[in-house]
């Protein structure tokens, strides 16, 4: 494995990919055989943004691998409370744990807090930002039910400024051939520019449209997401939005046969009942993949031992301007930034860094 943290798909080669699907398809095919693989190992998990199913899936991952878990789900409950910084936070349990999951609303915290652990941390979801757990789910859920990830016109729809599952599930298919995305949104909650020029850089075919039905008979894949309402800074915004794409059975009618109809969960309204039945609807099967692809995960990591992360220089300023970066709030991060096709973005959330007078504000 050429990887020791995991805060972005990028992290991951082509091999370590594919060494990851392979061994948690035998998982799924003999989990048997995997129950005691990570006996006396400890994930911590660190959840300071709500969850249910990747906070329950990492934690039963772990327990079917005979391992044990401990951590928070609600930050208010730990010395986080007292106003601990991450960096300590993070130290301080990686001394005790094999693997730290960090889920948190700032952008860019997973990649903060592995340059201070002493084991592997893994990003269960940094803001609107990146979620490679959620994608690798995804990946899962393709291969299995398809069989391969390339020739694929997917669909991806609803809050796509918002939606981290998204621009994480971008930057993976975009190493796969012949795919093209659809990126299905209101104009307002359109994808951020960085993942255009991500595209863009990477040659991948993209149409933006705000019509879900005229684009539905070409789709192999229908990626539904909620509008993350959390992210919202104007609820008069939120309300304009909410229910704007709601999938039901009708629409369906125009789809392929073999669509496969995904969604990272949870749901508001955004796909009616009705069509949990349809058996081209995956969301539930996609959701019990993620818990094996997490084992194989962890089983990979924790296996990596401990290593002292070299000293860092003190930072005393935000990287860059994007008020969800976790620059903006752990102002002792070192200020580190990496050029993307040439542009100097930051290293930690992935924004460009504009000169101070092109700063617009871009909350929603
Ligand atoms: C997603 C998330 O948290 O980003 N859920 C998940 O992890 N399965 C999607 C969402 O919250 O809408």
């Amino acid at each position: 494995m050429s990887f020791r943290h995991l805060t972005q798909f990028d992290d991951l080669s082509m091999e370590d990919w594919d060494a990851l699907y392979q061994q948690a398809s035998d998982m799924i095919d003999h989990p048997e055989a995997y129950t005691d693989v990570c006996h006396g190992k400890i994930s911590c998990n660190l959840f300071y943004e709500p969850s249910t199913r990747t906070n329950f899936s990492f934690q039963t991952a772990m327990m079917r691998l005979g391992g044990s878990v401990f951590g928070f789900a609600d930050p208010n409950s730990s010395s986080v409370a007292k106003g601990e910084s991450l960096k300590d936070t993070v130290k301080m349990v990686s001394g005790y744990a094999d693997v730290v999951v960090i889920r948190s609303p700032k952008e860019g915290a997973a990649k903060a807090a592995s340059l201070y652990s002493d084991v592997p941390v893994i990003n269960a979801g940094d803001g609107g930002h990146m979620h490679p757990t959620q994608t690798l789910t995804d990946l899962t859920t393709i291969m299995r039910l398809r069989g391969s990830l390339d020739n694929l016109c997917v669909g991806l729809c609803g809050d796509l400024k918002n939606g981290r599952t998204v621009h994480s599930l971008i930057t993976a298919l975009a190493r796969f051939q012949n795919i093209k995305f659809y990126l299905i949104s209101p104009r307002e909650l359109a994808i951020p520019h960085y993942m255009i020029d991500y595209m863009n850089a990477h040659e991948i075919r993209h149409v933006e449209v705000t019509n879900l039905d005229a684009v539905m008979p070409q789709l192999d894949v229908l990626y539904m997401t909620r509008i993350q309402k959390e992210r919202f800074t104007d609820m008069a915004a939120y309300e304009r939005n909410r229910g704007v794409y709601i999938l039901t059975a009708k629409k369906l009618e125009k789809a392929k046969e073999h669509l496969l109809i995904m969604h990272p969960l949870p749901r508001v309204n955004e796909i009616a009942v009705e069509v949990d039945d349809d058996p081209r609807a995956v969301y539930f099967q996609q959701a019990r993949y993620g818990m094996f692809i997490r084992m194989s995960l962890l089983k990979t990591l924790v296996a990596q031992g401990r290593k002292t992360p070299e000293p860092l220089p003190v930072g005393t300023l935000p990287v860059c301007h994007n008020s969800r970066c976790i620059t903006q709030t752990e102002l002792y991060l070192p200020p580190l930034t990496e050029l993307v096709n040439g542009v100097e973005c930051c290293a930690y959330c992935g924004h460009e860094i504009y000169p101070m007078e092109q700063i617009a504000d871009e909350d929603v």
